[in-house]
């Protein structure tokens, strides 16, 4: 079976509380690292009008749109109150290093 995991970077490189942008070809995913040590990736996008999700403010499990503030949940994807949702992609730490699963990422393309 193919490896559907790739690698996206260094534990080190997200400090808790915030989120990265991650390139995987022409899919750009936002990864979070929570307060409660979970990573969690949704797409990068907001639904809205294409904010950056990494950018913006992270509460719990919940990110806040930088430019409108629209309120993602990070778990299942799904927009508070718009009706909209995001894919997530599942993530790993293993040894230190982020693993997004890709196996998602070709099935939801
Ligand atoms: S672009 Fe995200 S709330 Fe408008």
């Amino acid at each position: 079976m193919m490896n559907t995991w790739v690698c996206v970077g260094s534990v080190d490189d997200i400090p808790r509380g915030e989120g990265r942008k991650v390139a995987l070809g022409d899919l750009v995913v936002a990864v979070f690292h929570l307060d409660d040590g979970r990573f969690l990736a949704v797409d990068h996008h907001c639904p809205h009008r294409r904010g950056p999700l990494a950018d913006g403010l992270l509460c719990g499990k919940t990110v806040v749109c930088p430019l409108h503030g629209w309120k993602v949940d990070l778990d299942s994807g799904n927009v508070h109150g718009e009706g909209a949702a995001l894919r997530t992609f599942p993530a790993e730490v293993r040894e230190g290093r982020i693993y997004l699963s890709t196996r998602e990422v070709l099935l939801t393309r």
